[in-house]
């Protein structure tokens, strides 16, 4: 079954997305990791991508759109694969069912966790990510055992660059105006599912969990 979640910025797309590789061995493809990945490597396309993401706005669809054609079409193994991230307005979800119908793939499930604005930017001003691989804490619901050193590797754990007070307002808004509209197109396509994005993360995994089922 291959999935597709979405929801505002901060909402556990990643820490969810996370549970369903370890848990469920889902092939996870976040265009934001992608982005980072390519800025932390310095590629043009990371170099540009910086420009926007700095500031809280979206990548041009185009290069959104290519750079996510290439990560589908390397899959050959078929392997059940989760979309975080993509697409993140209407004309990046008319692309994807393109892409899709041309590799003969579908999405089964578009789940859409909900939580309320005043619970994101607590989440995401809190947010820490470790810079080597990528984990994702919380200073205060899911601190690091040592302070700013990852569990997982030992690398050091930052700050994203887009998680500063003002950065989020705009992410906040822009999703708003250009992702929101996707919970009605998928609504029409018949695959929409809302799960309550608030409790703890082994609460929504549950939640998500019951729905992969039904
Ligand atoms: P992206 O990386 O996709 O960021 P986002 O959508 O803003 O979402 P986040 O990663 O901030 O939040 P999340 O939902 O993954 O939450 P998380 O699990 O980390 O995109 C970044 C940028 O890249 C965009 O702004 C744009 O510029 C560009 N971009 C990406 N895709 C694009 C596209 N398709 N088109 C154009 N541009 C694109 O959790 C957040 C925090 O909450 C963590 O600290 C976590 O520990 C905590 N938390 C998680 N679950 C819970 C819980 N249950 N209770 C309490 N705290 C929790
Ligand atoms: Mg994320």
């Amino acid at each position: 079954m291959n999935l597709l979640i979405f929801g505002p910025p901060g909402s556990g797309k990643g820490t969810q997305s996370a549970l369903l590789v370890e848990k469920l061995g889902y092939l996870h493809i976040s265009s934001g990791d992608l982005f980072r990945s390519a800025i932390k490597n310095q590629t043009a396309l990371g170099l540009r991508a910086k420009t926007f993401i700095d500031k809280g706005e979206l990548v041009p669809d185009q290069v959104t759109i290519d750079l996510v054609r290439e990560v589908l079409e390397q899959n050959q193994s078929g392997k059940q694969f989760i979309l975080d991230g993509f697409p993140r307005n209407i004309k990046q979800a008319e692309a994807l069912n393109d892409l899709l119908k041309k590799l003969n793939l579908k999405i089964d499930k578009v789940l859409f966790l909900e939580v309320p604005r005043e619970n994101l930017k607590r989440r995401l001003v809190g947010r820490r990510v470790c810079k080597n691989c990528g984990a994702t804490y919380h200073v205060d619901t899911s601190p690091t055992k040592i302070s700013g050193k990852c569990d997982r590797c030992g690398f050091e754990v930052i700050q994203r660059n887009d998680d500063k007070e003002d950065v989020i307002e705009n992410r906040l808004n822009v999703y708003e105006a250009s992702t929101e509209p996707l919970k009605d197109f998928y609504k029409r396509m018949g695959l929409f599912h809302s799960i309550n994005g608030l409790g703890t993360e082994k609460e929504i995994f549950e939640r998500i969990h019951l729905e992969l089922k039904n």
